[in-house]
């Protein structure tokens, strides 16, 4: 890859790092030089992914312990992040999670913890690193979803986090794109992780069936190394998804 396409110096502060789409993420951005931040609320996974990164690709991995319903916590991690790397180049607002599934049997426990995360939790790192993002022209990407693209009946309120997701994203692009912000949202279908009830994606689905987590990375890493245009949306789906959805 060219020099001036790679990610070589840029800081990352990925959110949901400890598994799945954010944990391929960060692999991704630090292959191409980025040092990363990584954010989530199970510190062990995020120290044993820091070690097999920095040992990978000699780039640096701040492990940074951060619940994403926490405004106060979401603030210290991206200052944390800009004191460390003297600036902030990328947010990926990854932490996300599907809690349920009907409406009618949906309990109001699962019904906030899904807006907390999946729409506070963005919000909150959106808001503190905004102004970071104006300073460096940097790229702000959002894991939507297909869920949020359509109309999906197995889950409306985890639907709806997403729609709510990518009108916020569009917004926000609207409002900061004429101070050089790039935003971008990489909508999935299903994605093989541990995303799911009780029987987790990577456990319902066989190899080759449904996405990777590594090919969303390669989408979203594909979106943060833009440095004049912005990818606005990059929609990934399973090769069958028109077939019956
Ligand atoms: N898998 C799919 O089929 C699919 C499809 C489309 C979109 N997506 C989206 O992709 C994103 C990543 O999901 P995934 O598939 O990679 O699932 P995953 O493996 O379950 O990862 C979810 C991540 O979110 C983090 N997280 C959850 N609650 C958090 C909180 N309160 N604070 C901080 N981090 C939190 C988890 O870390 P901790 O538990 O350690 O905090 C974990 O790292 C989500 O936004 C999901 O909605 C997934």
């Amino acid at each position: 890859m060219p020099n001036d396409l790679r990610l070589d110096g840029k800081a990352a502060v990925i959110t949901g790092a400890s598994s799945g789409i954010g944990s391929e993420t960060a692999h991704a951005l630090a292959r191409e030089g980025a040092n990363v931040v990584l954010a989530a609320r199970r510190e062990e996974r995020l120290q044993e992914l820091a070690g097999s990164i920095e040992a990978e690709y000699g780039t640096e991995a701040l492990v940074a312990p951060t619940d994403v319903t926490d405004e106060e916590a979401v603030g210290a991690l991206v200052d944390g992040a800009v004191d460390a790397f003297g600036g902030l180049d990328v947010l990926v607002n990854n932490a996300g999670l599907g809690r349920g599934s009907g409406v009618e049997d949906l309990s109001t426990e699962d019904y906030r913890t899904m807006m907390d995360v999946n729409v506070d939790g963005c919000f909150f790192a959106t808001r503190a690193a905004l102004p970071h993002l104006r300073e460096t022209e940097g790229n702000l990407v959002f894991i939507g979803s297909f869920a949020g693209q359509y109309p999906r009946p197995s889950n409306p309120v985890y639907a709806a986090t997403k729609w709510w997701l990518r009108g916020f994203a569009l917004s926000v692009s609207s409002r900061v794109g004429e101070d050089g912000v790039a935003v971008s949202v990489v909508n999935p279908s299903e994605v093989r992780t541990e995303f799911g009830g009780e029987e987790s994606f990577e456990e319902r689905f066989e190899e080759g069936e449904v996405t990777e987590p590594d090919e969303v990375a390669a989408a979203v890493a594909f979106a943060a190394r833009q440095d004049r245009s912005m990818v606005s949306e990059l929609d990934l789906y399973r090769r069958d998804k028109f077939s019956g959805f």
